[in-house]
């Protein structure tokens, strides 16, 4: 059901010790009271950990990848299913800097989306169109495209268990944010593809988080537009005051 949510996307960042002294720092400071749902995804060997750390908390735990595979011989990959035995119930698929580092195409996420479902995870499903796109203004496209090739194979109850987060690729790590405005116009505009798709009931009830450049300053203006669910925040997530200040800006 659409609801806030801030996720942190602490990236490959943060060794054992300091992902253990920023989870603490985020029970310190995170508000507890608050109607959002908070999640943190550190690197795949912090997982355990962290689930561990934060089981008394309102924090939970999503990791940032995986395999579409079951099992097998793919040296260096981490399963759904592995996921899921430590306690993981979340993961982003199709961030840009698996898209584009790391050659991931859209069927290859689209896999990975059968697969993190079929093990009854939830997805936070990243895509977003490159300042190119934008400048040739083919935006609405690119992010229509995504969306098509990455999701509209599911079958509607699937859908319960998505979270989209937009992120246009100009905007990850720049500085340079997304006005509030054009946040809210793709948002939109991506609510209407889905609802063209896949009706009302599931346009109105997913959460569209907006990811790129959230900063405490900025992030309750992007916050306030209808359309903007909650946050997927990169940098700023990695200091605790930094994202307890964008969560308290929900
Ligand atoms: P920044 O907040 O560092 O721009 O990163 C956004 C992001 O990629 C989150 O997944």
């Amino acid at each position: 059901m659409r609801h806030h949510i801030v996720a942190g996307n602490w990236k490959m960042n943060k060794n054992a010790e300091q992902t253990e002294d920023l989870l603490n720092a985020l029970i310190d400071q995170l508000p507890q009271d608050k109607a959002v749902e908070i999640i943190v995804a550190p690197t795949f060997i912090n997982l355990a950990s962290a689930v561990d750390h934060l089981e008394y908390t309102n924090i939970s735990v999503a990791a940032q990848n995986m395999h579409e595979a079951e099992s097998g011989a793919f040296t260096g990959e981490i399963s759904a299913d592995m996921l899921k035995s430590i306690g993981v119930n979340t993961v982003i698929l199709g961030h840009s800097e698996r898209r584009t580092i790391f050659h991931e195409t859209d069927a290859i996420i689209a896999a990975k989306v059968d697969k993190a479902l079929q093990h009854q995870m939830r997805v936070i499903f990243c895509f977003g169109e490159e300042l190119k796109d934008r400048k040739d203004d083919q935006h609405f496209n690119v992010v229509e495209n995504q969306l098509r090739d990455g999701l509209f194979h599911l079958d509607k109850t699937a859908w319960e268990s998505i979270v989209l987060a937009y992120e246009p690729v100009w905007a990850i790590g720049t500085g340079e944010t997304a006005s509030p405005e054009q946040a809210q116009e793709m948002h939109q505009f991506i609510r209407e593809t889905i609802r063209k798709a896949y009706g009302s009931d599931i346009a109105e009830a997913v959460s569209i988080l907006y990811g790129g450049s959230v900063k405490p300053d900025n992030a309750a203006e992007i916050f306030s537009k209808p359309d903007v669910d909650g946050g997927l925040i990169g940098g700023a997530a990695l200091k605790a005051e930094d994202f307890a200040a964008i969560v308290n800006a929900i």
